[in-house]
């Protein structure tokens, strides 16, 4: 049975290892443990950290954290970055992913959140509801292929009106 449960002290290592194993190199770990570092010195760094436990094991991890939306005229939104995400390689295709993402999903729509965000797999996260950035006018700070730009409201009409350019917290810089 899989657990989804919001990361505790004590996971930093097993959580570390998921996203190294997962996506095959430091990067995405060391980005968690960045993140992680700024957020016990200042409040809204991470949105929301969960993990999927099974038997004991610490088998997924997903993190959100907050970015902004600039228009042309300089109004901004804040809204959340899904990312990273990672399951271990032993458990994939389970269903770990999905579960990890929509019980994310459910969480920030409980909490009011408007706007989702994630910059990943085109086949991958259209089943929960993303759809490609672009046509709303949603663009990120780098050029990347339209369709892995992906947007979703988390409420109705939650992206009427907003456009513009992206930025995710600066330790995403480069990963
Ligand atoms: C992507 C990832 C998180 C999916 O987790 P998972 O637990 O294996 O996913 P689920 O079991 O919920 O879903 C499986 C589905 O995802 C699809 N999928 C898995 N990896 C995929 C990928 N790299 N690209 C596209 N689709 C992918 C499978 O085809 C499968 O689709 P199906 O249900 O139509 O057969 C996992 O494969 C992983 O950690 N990959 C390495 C890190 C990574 O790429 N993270 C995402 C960055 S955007």
């Amino acid at each position: 049975m899989i657990t989804i449960r919001q990361e505790q002290v004590g996971d930093e290592t097993a959580v570390y290892h998921v996203n190294e194993a997962a996506f095959g190199r430091a990067a995405e770990a060391d980005l968690v443990v960045a993140l992680r570092r700024r957020a016990l010195k200042q409040r809204g760094v991470v949105t929301l950290s969960l993990v999927a436990e099974r038997a004991g094991e610490i088998v997924g991890h997903i993190l959100f954290s907050p970015v902004t939306i600039t228009d042309e005229a300089g109004g901004v939104v804040t809204a959340v970055g899904l990312g990273p995400l990672a399951v271990s390689p032993h458990c994939q295709r389970e269903g770990i992913g999905s579960q990890l993402t929509q019980t994310g999903v459910e969480m920030l729509r409980q909490a009011g959140h408007e706007i989702l965000i994630v910059l990943g797999h085109p086949e991958y996260y259209p089943r929960f509801g993303f759809a490609p950035a672009n046509p709303f006018g949603i663009r990120w700070e780098i050029e990347v292929p339209d369709e892995a730009f992906m947007v979703m409201a988390l409420k109705p009409g939650g992206l009427d009106g907003v456009t513009g350019i992206v930025r995710y917290q600066p330790e995403f810089t480069g990963v």
